[in-house]
Order: C-alpha cells, then structure tokens, then sequence
C-alpha cells in the first residue's frame, strides 16, 4: 500500500492495521493518491509518532481505534439532530479533560489522527511548511492547548523562536506534551503549563497557535480576544479550527470555514491567509456540499 521509499510511513500502516484491520480500505484510499511531497511529510510524521509511542505502540494503535469507534457515536448523533452532543465546558471538563485516563486515551489517539486523517495532516503541513518560516526571528511563541504536543515541538526546533510555552487546561494534556518532548529528545527548555485560556495570566507573545481550540470553548470570540490581548502589537495567530466536526469535547459548531474567519476578524484580526483541508477523500466542494469535516485555518494578525 506504502512505496518502499516510506518505510516509517509503511511501518506504522502495518502496526494500525494489526489492531484495526477494518481500517484497510480507509487508509488505502488516504494515501493512494498522495504526492511524494506529501508521502515524504506523512513518513517524517510516523517516524516521530512511533518515536513517541516507543515500546508502547500497540497501545496508540489501540487508542486510535478507540478513538475513531467514538467519533463514528458522535458523527451519528451529529448527523440525526444536526449538532454537538455537549454545549457547556463544565460537561466536556467533567466527561473529557478531568477524566485521566479518558483523555490519555483521547489524546494518544489524535496523535495518530494527525497522520491518518488527511485534514490534520495538511493543517500541520501548513504550519511547519507556511506559518513557522513566516515569523520573524527571536519570536516569542505559545501554543494554547497543545494537545499530544506535536505542533509545539516543530515550533520548538525552529531555531529562530526566542523562546516555547504551552498552557492546557487539562492534566493529562501536559503530562502527554511533556512526554512527547521527553520522547523526541527535546534539549531546550520549555514551559509548559496549566492554565485556562480564559484565565490567562499577563504575557506578550509574538506567536499563538490556537489549534482545535476554538471548538471547545463557550464563548469563542470571547477566547479570541484573549488570545488578542496576549499577542504584541502586530503578533501573528495559527488559528484552526475545524468545522462540522463532531468530537465527544466539541461544544461550538463553526458549520463554514467563512463563520470561523468571521469571527476571527470580529474578534480583532486581519488574516493573512487562510487554508482549508476537507476530511480525507472527499474534495472540498463536496465536503461543503454534505457538511463534512473541513479543517479552516488562518494565519491572523493582530490589528
Ligand atoms: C483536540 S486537542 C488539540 C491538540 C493540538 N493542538 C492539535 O491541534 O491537534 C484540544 C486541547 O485543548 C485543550 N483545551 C480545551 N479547552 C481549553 C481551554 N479553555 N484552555 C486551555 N486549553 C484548553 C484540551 O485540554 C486539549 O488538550
């Protein structure tokens, strides 16, 4: 299924397809068509993720499972009342970001996400390849909600940032961060930290990435905002987030890329570009047409 030329790629397909041998078809249709230069990016991808799994991989495998026999539950519900099963924090804290060993779960299996589902693995091409050489040197960078961490790693081996920091609100979240750094053999020094998007505590950043944030959040202009206040005059925001996406801590539906964009200028951005990846094997008209899944991200800078 993998040319030989990928071997991590190639790899990590037979470790998934071990523990989840009904997702043959599916992930032999993600990569059928894909170009070199996004086979090559696919294969960077698995060699850090089993990196980061290690020893453990079946586990990740097994949780990527888990992960996607959930999101099928929330996409049927979706689909039948034409929105998100939670609307308030409090329940997605309760059922998701309190509950540990849930969200080790969760997140493990986004981390592979990150690789089989061809949206968040555009999103995160888009981000090494378009956002990070745009910011200028000696930025001071901070990824709110890093999640598995990936993202705020290929920000923290940019040699040109001054310096990295991650805030999640969740425990779980930066105890699987600080693992994928341990993992990767990180040297520097990072700050991770536990902290509210909306209780933010005072600092200028330069850089914010705000990735699969926005959709978790009651007031999402509210937490645009914020974001705004801890950027300096003329910082830049990766914001994505995507739309028509049900997830079991998914409380705002954004049902267009354009809603998403709208607020992000309502909220006191001007964006300078915008990137839209449709779920895997659909194209983008057709994903808007059927209201699936398409990851909206723009690179937006503070008015
Ligand atoms: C789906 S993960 C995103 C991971 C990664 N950024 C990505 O794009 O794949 C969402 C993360 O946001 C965190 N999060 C949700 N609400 C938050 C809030 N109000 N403040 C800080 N972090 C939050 C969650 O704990 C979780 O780690």
């Amino acid at each position: 299924m993998i040319p030989a030329a990928y071997p991590d790629l190639a790899s990590l397909v037979q470790a998934q397809l071990a523990i989840f041998p009904e997702h043959e078809s599916y992930l032999s249709t993600r990569f059928r068509n894909a170009a070199p230069r996004d086979l090559a990016f696919a294969n960077e991808l698995a060699a850090m993720i089993k990196t980061i799994a290690g020893q453990h991989l079946s586990h990740f495998c097994a949780d990527y499972r888990w992960l996607a026999e959930v999101i099928i539950e929330e996409e049927i519900f979706f689909r039948r009342e034409g929105r998100y099963r939670l609307s308030t924090f409090a329940e997605a804290d309760a059922q998701v970001y309190s509950n540990e060993p849930y969200m080790r779960r969760y997140v493990n299996g986004i981390l592979l996400s990150q690789l089989w589902w061809a949206n968040h693995t555009s999103v995160m091409q888009y981000f090494r390849d378009t956002y990070l050489p745009g910011l200028p040197a000696g930025a001071r960078h901070l990824e709110i909600g890093p999640g598995h961490g990936l993202y705020l790693y290929m920000a923290a081996r940019e040699p040109r940032l001054a310096s990295v920091a991650g805030w999640d609100v969740s425990p779980a979240s930066i105890a699987v961060t600080t693992a994928t750094f341990k993992a990767l053999g990180y040297p520097g020094r990072i700050d991770l930290a536990l902290v509210n998007l909306f209780d933010a505590p005072g600092g200028q950043f330069d850089s914010i990435t705000l990735s699969e944030v926005l959709e978790h959040v009651e007031e999402p202009d509210q937490a645009l905002r914020a974001i705004a206040r801890l950027l300096a005059p003329g910082g830049r925001a990766f914001i994505n987030v995507p739309v028509n996406s049900p997830a079991p801590d998914h409380i705002i539906l954004f049902r267009t890329p354009e809603a998403v964009f709208d607020t992000i200028r309502e909220a006191g951005f001007d964006i300078e570009a915008t990137h839209l990846a449709p779920i895997s094997g659909a194209t983008l008209e057709r994903a808007r047409k059927l209201a699936l899944t398409i990851s909206a991200t723009a690179i937006a800078r503070k008015r």
